[in-house]
């Protein structure tokens, strides 16, 4: 017997979207087709949940939520993911009725995940942004959204920080500004760029001047935040996102003497960085100030993630000795506790070379370390166990890190490399609908209204 998991299955969206135009948020938690032998027979599970509210959804849900928003129906909440990898921000946006119109990457292994997920379709294009005419060609009608998920590794120590300009991998973004120009009148009113928090400081903050600059001449007004994965699964993971609107879609403004809009607040949300950057860089637009609630706290612990039974493929007694000599003898001691209290723990671990030596570095925090692309033994992930006396160690497994990405049950395709890499350069799934629930699908909302009233979408997209 072979199973399935097939996403998104056309029976279930239609009974999710017959039930969320009764006003049931409806998630999605289990549906398999089940093959026996050659002979197809198929079988749906659902289970149904029903929620007070999107929000409520949206942070409980693990899966695909279904809302019951009317504009679901208008047929124009589409966007484009430029650097689409496996698809995590589609994987975000789409629960709240975003359609994905266009996709771009320039990886197979990335577009054979993408489509174990998705499904095949003509919208996916596996060609470099940088081909300005082919991806315009490529582009249907005026998507409202662009997001682009640049690459990061040459605003890291990674691409010894060569740079925006200079760096081969992340200099693609210029491709993604030149593209959006190239589009005219079908230029998305918003667009979102994620990228690591180096992107603020790389270069001295050039780099992000410049990108924030380029944005701003094809007539964007600006905000930008970092958000941590951490707000939503027990990973640590903060990313900048730059948000660029339509002059017509800016919030409202509310001046204050001396401000277009009053300083920002004090928040992890908008650090210093960001608060400087908005404070001195000036722009042929401006910037402006989405209103933000303070990201929730997280509920989800790493033993959640994590699998601590005998069926992992935990590694033999003289590696777990191997690492256990590399710590610290801080953690060593820390570790040589928890054993002793004969309670049950979980960790990760990150090998890193300090003073000439490798060292096997515990977190201690209840988060696992960013993953990251596995490039060698160092950017891997090592889960550390306790239960009751014994201490075990091994790899983390791509489930565990689809997990800590907020999307339990993609499909794992292809070698298990391929899914490390292909998870540990995505997007976190909650943290996008997060942004969608409080950024994203209010400025498409507030377009919405003023289509349908005529009215100024300033008034519309204030919130307390
Ligand atoms: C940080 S990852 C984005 C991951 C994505 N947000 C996700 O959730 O899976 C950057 C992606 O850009 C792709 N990429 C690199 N150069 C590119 C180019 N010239 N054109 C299109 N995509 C490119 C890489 O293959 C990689 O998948």
């Amino acid at each position: 017997m072979r199973e399935v998991l097939l996403t998104p299955p056309p029976a279930f969206a239609k009974l999710a979207d017959a039930l969320a135009e009764q006003g049931f948020y409806v998630d999605l938690i289990h549906m398999k087709i089940v093959t026996l032998d050659d002979s197809v027979s198929t079988a749906y599970k659902y289970t149904v949940f029903k929620y007070q509210s999107v929000a409520e959804a949206v942070m409980k849900s693990t899966q695909r939520v279904f809302s019951p928003s009317s504009k679901r129906r208008s047929g124009d909440k589409t966007f484009c993911e430029f650097f689409a990898g496996i698809g995590l921000v589609r994987e975000g946006l789409e629960p709240s009725g975003w359609s994905c119109g266009y996709a771009n990457d320039i990886d197979p292994k990335k577009r054979q995940a993408y489509v174990a997920r998705f499904g095949p379709s003509d919208h996916f294009h596996l060609g470099d942004v940088g081909e300005t005419d082919e991806v315009a060609r490529r582009v249907p009608g005026r998507p409202f959204l662009a997001t682009a998920s640049f690459p990061c590794i040459d605003l890291s120590v990674a691409g010894h920080y060569r740079g925006l300009v200079d760096g081969f991998h992340s200099s693609t973004f210029f491709g993604f500004v030149k593209l959006l120009d190239a589009l005219g009148d079908q230029k998305p009113p918003v667009v979102m760029v994620e990228n690591v928090p180096g992107f603020l400081t790389s270069r001295r903050g050039e780099d992000f001047a410049i990108a924030a600059r380029r944005l701003a001449d094809l007539g964007y007004w600006l905000d930008a935040i970092v958000l941590d994965a951490s707000h939503f699964t027990p990973q640590s993971r903060p990313r900048v996102f730059l948000f660029g609107m339509d002059a017509d879609l800016k919030p409202k403004e509310r001046p204050q003497s001396g401000w277009l809009w009053p300083p920002d607040e004090i928040s992890p949300l908008r650090p210093s960085r960001i608060r400087d950057f908005k404070a001195k860089l000036e722009l042929s637009t401006g910037w402006v100030t989405v209103p933000l609630p303070r990201p929730p706290e997280r509920t989800e612990r790493l033993a959640d993630a994590i699998d601590a039974d005998d069926g992992q493929p935990w590694w033999d007694e003289a590696d777990v000795r191997r690492h256990y000599d590399m710590m610290s003898d801080r953690h060593r001691h820390q570790v040589e506790g928890i054993v002793q209290s004969g309670t049950r723990w979980v960790g990760t671990i990150f090998r890193r070379i300090r003073e000439g030596a490798m060292r096997a570095e515990v977190r201690f925090d209840g988060l696992a370390g960013c993953l990251r692309t596995p490039k060698g033994g160092s950017a891997k992930q090592i889960v550390i166990a306790i239960d009751r006396g014994k201490l075990r160690m091994r790899w983390m497994t791509p489930r565990e890190y689809a997990r800590l990405q907020g999307t339990p049950d993609f499909p794992l395709v292809g070698t298990t490399n391929q899914q490390l890499w292909g998870f540990a350069d995505a997007v976190c799934v909650p943290a996008i609908r997060w942004i969608d629930l409080h950024v994203l699908t209010p400025l498409y909302d507030s377009a919405a209204s003023t289509q349908l009233t005529g009215g100024d979408p300033r008034h519309t997209f204030v919130r307390k």
